[in-house]
């Protein structure tokens, strides 16, 4: 593994520039870790993610609550994170537009197919979705004002972050304004795609897979060995979108093949496309849904 140049583990949409960073670190009580997925609008469903700080009497709470339930329960998570997982397992055309092969060093399919397995779970044994997910959390609050060095929402363009809140001392994501906006990837009108996959497809299901591959339970847990973070293409920008993440390992971009296992967003844009791939492939084709996406995003710096 070669040295990376990791950031924040946040996901902030490639073109805008960070601003300066705001720290507003006022302490408030400690909080006790919450209990396992009392969902607060309905019943939760097997493995799912813990809230805290959502006020149920506020509208906007109770959408994004809805949300964060239905992309779980409703099964576009296990949707998204399995198709990953299988192109992995194949080694078929989405997998290859943004991972490598195998090599003397690295079995990358393989580190791959494990760490969405760990994310999508089984359906015979493991409710909605990987029993991990049951215990990540989802903090209303924008709670990167605690955490110095952090970039909150307030950083334009930020949609969502993973951290370790230094107040109660939980790892939690936070998902910021611009990222409630993503609708479910079903909704993404097929005949409005390119031919490459691009940010046309994206999905809130997309930025909650990006955020659970921070998690300190993922990456490390399985052979990649280390924290899944946030890569820089050779711009120097965050290596974010179908270009980017696909010019990281493109040899005739940055031809990077090494650090897109601990890229996050390689991961959830290879998923989506996978998923996407075989949601939109015309009906008689279905064997075939690898090909759906002819050709590859076009060079980042274009
Ligand atoms: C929840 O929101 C309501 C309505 O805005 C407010 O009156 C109440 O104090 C809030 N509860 C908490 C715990 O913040």
């Amino acid at each position: 593994m070669s040295l990376l140049n990791i950031i924040s583990l946040a996901l902030v949409v490639a073109l805008t520039r960070a601003g300066p960073i705001l720290n507003n670190p006022s302490r408030v009580l400690r909080r006790d870790a919450p209990a396992p997925s009392a969902y607060p609008l309905d019943s939760a469903c097997g493995n799912e993610w813990q809230y805290l700080n959502f006020n149920t009497t506020v509208a906007t709470d109770r959408v994004h609550l809805q949300t964060l339930h239905d992309v779980i329960c409703g099964g576009e998570m296990r949707a998204i994170s399995s198709y990953g997982q299988i192109s992995a397992q194949n080694v078929n055309t989405p997998y290859k537009r943004y991972f490598p092969e195998s090599d003397d060093e690295d079995d990358y399919p393989t580190n791959v197919k494990d760490v969405l397995g760990l994310i999508a779970g089984a359906s015979s044994t493991d409710g909605a979705i990987g029993t991990v997910v049951g215990t990540f959390v989802v903090d209303n609050l924008d709670f990167a004002a605690n955490v110095p060095g952090a970039s909150d929402c307030t950083v334009e363009g930020t949609l969502a972050y993973t951290l370790e809140d230094q107040v109660d001392d939980l790892e939690k994501i936070h998902f910021c304004d611009l990222s409630w906006t993503r609708g479910e990837a079903s909704d993404v009108d097929c005949a409005s795609l390119d031919p490459f996959p691009s940010t046309k497809m994206d999905s809130f299901s997309r930025i909650a897979l990006h955020e659970m591959m921070h998690y300190s339970s993922i990456g490390p847990n399985t052979p990649v060995g280390e924290t899944i973070g946030d890569c820089k293409n050779g711009d120097s920008e965050p290596a974010n979108d179908p270009p980017r993440v696909h010019g990281l390992l493109d040899p005739n971009q940055d031809d990077n093949p090494a650090v897109t296992e601990i890229n996050a967003d390689s991961y959830a844009w290879m998923s989506l496309d996978a998923w996407m791939s075989q949601n939109c492939i015309a009906g008689s084709d279905t064997n075939n849904w690898a090909s759906f996406f002819t050709q590859n995003p076009p060079p980042y710096n274009e």
